[in-house]
């Protein structure tokens, strides 16, 4: 609140009551969570939320895929801004209905939800606008995919074109593997229509990075450089999940290559959005490859990550509602964020048969009452059950802290993580290792 109280009221009154704004943030992970954190001392309802954002403020029992649900409740709330934390709902447009309303909203419209709804809209749009991703063809025969890749028999990635929630990519390790994933996806339809079409791309070789932007379509307000870990165990093997920890700053991006994304990717986005007649309000992460200095593209989400926010949020210096309404209003100009020093690490506990069948209802115990300074509980798949809390999901919880340095921020994360219980728990011991060794 600090900031928005001494840019909109004299210096040292208080401004609670005057700044109050009603906020519904839509989801239920330990992003959606860490948002409500981040936006207390607001008005904060959840829709429909976990455990924890229960501790923020109140849930309401409409699902983040319900468009018309949550316009409704948005409405009989009265809300004065909408967050949107996943990307479904904005692919559905959710922001377009609530802006018909003339409800605030933080996120992007629908056309603009194509940069990551549609991975052959985000590829051809790299390619019109000079932004630096691999080279890539699409395909919507099978049978062509599969002779290109027999033809080019290099390493290649295959990407279904729409949304598998995090599993719709396969990095393949041989041509069978390109040529069977071809088949998953166009032919016996696992994913549904979103693999009609594919992507096959070059595989890049590099680090990876999450680096998010705050925009308002045209200024953009970049965060903390952070970095996921995508497998389930330590050293990164095992299958692929959502994300199983993150921490921030991630060394790989140094400064250099921070001005580098912001020039090379961010800039050109934005320009080309706007160009397209789709400006990009809200949060633009760009799921980055760095190559000895050198940044390209490998993905863009148009919505916050998962568990990067869980690092981003301890990380910012400055006031969140600011940031995300100043976005969803198309202004930024008034709004003046930093970076806090030190690092922020975060460990993902999942539930027992994550990712392929996670089980639920299983009891929470070692829940820390009170959390000891920089450390936090970010619940992801949670529900309250009678008085205990349950497991309710694949992820569950997003434990961690910001302290002086990554090292002394993974110990302090890990010891919260040891407090914490429940039968099949999992985790990886490793997050941070690329920066820590
Ligand atoms: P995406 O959903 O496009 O980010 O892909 C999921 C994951 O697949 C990424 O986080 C990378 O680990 C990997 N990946 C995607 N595309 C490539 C590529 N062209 N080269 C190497 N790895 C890739
Ligand atoms: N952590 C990756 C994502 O949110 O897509």
């Amino acid at each position: 609140m600090a900031r928005a109280c001494r840019l909109l009221s004299a210096p040292g009154a208080a401004c609670y009551g005057a700044l109050m704004a009603k906020i519904l943030v839509v989801g239920s992970g330990a992003r959606e969570h860490a948002l409500a954190v981040a936006l207390a001392g607001h008005d904060i309802l959840t829709a429909p939320g976990n455990a924890g954002t229960l501790s923020v403020g109140r849930n309401a029992d409409v699902a983040a895929t319900d468009v018309p649900g949550l316009v409704a409740l948005a409405e009989r709330e009265r809300v004065d801004l909408v967050v949107v934390g996943p990307e479904l709902p904005l692919t559905l447009g959710l922001v377009d209905a609530l802006e018909a309303r003339g409800i605030a909203a933080f996120g992007p419209s629908k056309r603009a939800a194509e940069l990551e709804g549609s991975k052959v809209f985000m590829k051809r749009f790299a390619k019109r606008h000079g932004i630096p991703t691999a080279a890539f063809e699409v395909f919507d025969d099978p049978a062509e995919a599969k002779a290109f890749i027999r033809r080019e028999a290099r390493p290649l990635v295959v990407k279904a074109d729409g949304l598998c929630a995090g599993k719709g990519v396969v990095v393949a390790t041989s041509v069978d593997e390109a040529v069977a994933a071809v088949d998953r996806m166009m032919v016996d339809r696992a994913f549904g229509d979103a693999g009609a079409r594919v992507v096959i791309e070059d595989l890049l070789p590099g680090e990876e990075a999450s680096f998010h932007v705050v925009t308002d379509g045209t200024r953009a307000v970049a965060l903390v450089p952070a970095q996921d870990h995508k497998r389930l165990s330590d050293g990164d093997r095992g299958p692929n999940t959502g994300g199983m920890g993150a921490y921030a700053p991630a060394p790989v991006v140094t400064p250099e290559v921070a001005r580098r994304v912001m020039d090379e990717i961010v800039a050109p986005t934005l320009a080309g959005m706007r160009a397209e007649g789709a400006p990009l309000r809200g949060a633009l992460f760009a799921g980055l490859m760095i190559e000895d200095g050198t940044p390209r593209l490998l993905e863009f989400n148009v919505r916050f990550g998962d568990p990067e926010t869980s690092v981003l949020v301890p990380m910012l210096d400055g006031d969140w509602h600011a940031l995300l309404s100043g976005a969803a209003r198309g202004d930024l100009s008034q709004v003046h964020v930093g970076t806090r020093n030190g690092a922020c690490l975060a460990v993902v506990l999942a539930a027992a048969g994550y990712p392929a069948s996670p089980r639920t209802g299983d009891v929470i115990s070692g829940l820390p009452s009170a959390l000891a300074d920089g450390t936090f509980v970010f619940h992801a798949g949670t529900a309250r059950s009678g008085d205990a809390v349950v497991t309710a999901g694949g992820r569950v919880l997003a434990v961690g802290a910001r302290a002086t340095d990554l090292a002394a921020a993974r110990a302090l994360a890990y010891e919260v993580v040891s407090q914490i219980s429940f039968d099949g728990a999992q985790h990886r011991t490793d997050i941070g290792h690329r920066a820590l060794g």
